[in-house]
């Protein structure tokens, strides 16, 4: 089949990858060329483990090409609308100007019989808002809502293998054929017996932004009960494991530490907060308020465990901060907690050395205030703290003894619950966890 999708972010440049994979023709639009140039010679303009390798097996099978053109998106039956809808700044709501650009821009270019797929996460509403554009610009065309579940880091994994599909279709005449397309597009992966749902646009647009709400609530509840640990001695770890063998509650996703971040979690939650207030139900989702609340306390704890194991002022100390992006296996530091902590320890007068093993160049660029480096061993040379934020497999396993070889204090602040608390106090270490005793 042959489609477009418009915008080649996260989001976009996977999903049309990962689409050409499977044997769909596919055409990736995006407005900035320096990103278009680089996924056109086959390179990822960020990481996301094997994502390179799709793109220049898809580029080669000549399925999947890029442009700046919208017009680009002309010949296509499905087109795919995968661009960002960021917090809005100094607001809670999401900015949809590029969703509301991307559907605007696509218009001219639609043919009778086209199906224009929403998979931005969007407030509920919005797609019955542009269904509305989209008949009025282009008559034959119609809108489904198609929410996309991916995780950064299993990004090509999660959109070739869905663990589920949902669309919201249009009422009346233009359900079947959009569902037909649909089917089409997910042919493969309904043949693998994905569990497919298929409603309307409000729940669909729901599905996603409670998913993610109910994810961060999760997070947020095992962080409340890793501070109730804190002033108890309990540890929320075992806590953890011991709840997370009830089927009903799960061991997923209870990793207490510094909290939730990136570039969906945070703004999603904060979306629908606004949203639910405009359709004055408010209360039902003020939880999200507290929810957000946790997370944002948690960074503030590990910056007061620092400050606290320096006796009280990091002032010209040295400090080790292991891992910038939100989360391993990306080099996204959107809304990172790790990045926040970093920021704060510096502003506070700390001597940060700062290292990640991807997302070094995209913390840059944010905080040029901060000093960085490449490798682990001089980050952690004469450190008189050692903080781990983001919990990569190399400082999972970093040995404890060496790495005392190589500080000044063996103080460790693990903000991932991620080290083995007993062998880093064997070694000699101060080891503070997050609701750890
Ligand atoms: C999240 C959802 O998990 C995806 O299903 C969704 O498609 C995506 O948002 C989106 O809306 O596009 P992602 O942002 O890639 O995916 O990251 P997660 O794996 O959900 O992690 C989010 C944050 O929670 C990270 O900072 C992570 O460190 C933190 N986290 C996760 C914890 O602090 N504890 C946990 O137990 C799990």
């Amino acid at each position: 089949m042959k489609m477009s999708v418009i915008g080649c972010g996260y989001l976009g440049a996977v999903h049309a990858a990962c689409m050409a994979e499977l044997g769909h023709e596919v055409v990736g639009i995006d407005v900035d060329q320096s990103k278009i140039d680089a996924l056109a010679a086959g390179q990822a303009p960020f990481f996301e483990p094997g994502l390179p390798e799709l793109l220049r097996s898809a580029t080669a099978t000549g399925r999947l090409s890029f442009s700046t053109d919208p017009a680009a998106a002309k010949g296509s039956q499905v087109h795919f609308v995968a661009v960002g809808t960021p917090q809005k700044k100094g607001e809670n709501a999401a900015d949809l100007t590029y969703v509301d650009a991307a559907v605007d821009g696509l218009i001219p270019f639609l043919s009778e019989g086209d199906l224009v797929v929403g998979k931005s996460t969007v407030p509920v509403g919005t797609a019955a808002r542009l269904a509305a554009k989209v008949k009025a610009g282009a008559p034959g065309a119609d809108l489904a809502w198609n929410p996309e579940f991916l995780r950064e880091g299993f990004a090509v994994k999660d959109t070739i293998s869905p663990d589920r599909l949902v669309y919201g279709l249009p009422g009346g005449e233009g359900h079947a054929h959009a569902k037909a397309l649909l089917d089409e597009v997910y042919a493969i992966a309904l043949g693998n017996d994905t569990p497919l749902v298929v409603t309307d646009y409000a729940t669909a647009e729901l599905v996603k932004v409670s998913a993610n709400a109910f994810l961060a609530t999760k997070i947020s509840f095992i962080n409340a009960m890793a501070e109730i640990a804190e002033v108890t001695g309990a540890d929320v770890t075992q806590l953890a494991d011991a709840i997370g063998f009830d089927s009903r509650i799960g061991r997923k996703f209870l990793n207490a530490g510094v909290g939730f971040g990136g570039g969906c979690l945070p703004k999603d939650i904060r979306a629908f907060t606004a949203r639910a207030e405009e359709l004055g139900r408010g209360e039902s989702v003020a939880f999200l308020k507290e929810v957000d609340a946790i997370n944002l306390r948690r960074r503030q704890r590990v910056v007061d465990l620092v400050v606290e194991s320096l006796g009280g002022s990091v002032f010209q100390k040295k400090v080790a901060v292991l891992g910038l992006s939100f989360k391993p296996d990306s080099d996204d530091v959107r809304d990172s907690p790790a990045l926040d902590v970093a920021v704060q320890l510096n502003g506070l007068g700390a001597d940060v050395i700062a290292t990640d093993p991807e997302s070094i160049r995209n913390a840059q660029r944010l905080h040029p205030q901060l000093s960085f480096t490449e490798n682990t061993a001089d980050a952690l040379a004469g450190a008189e703290a050692v903080v781990i934020l983001t919990e990569w497999k190399e400082f999972r396993e970093l040995d404890p003894a060496w790495a005392f070889g190589l500080v000044e204090n063996a103080i460790v602040i693990d903000g991932r619950n991620c080290l083995d608390m007993a062998a880093w106090r064997e070694a000699g270490w101060t080891y503070q966890g997050l609701g750890r005793p």
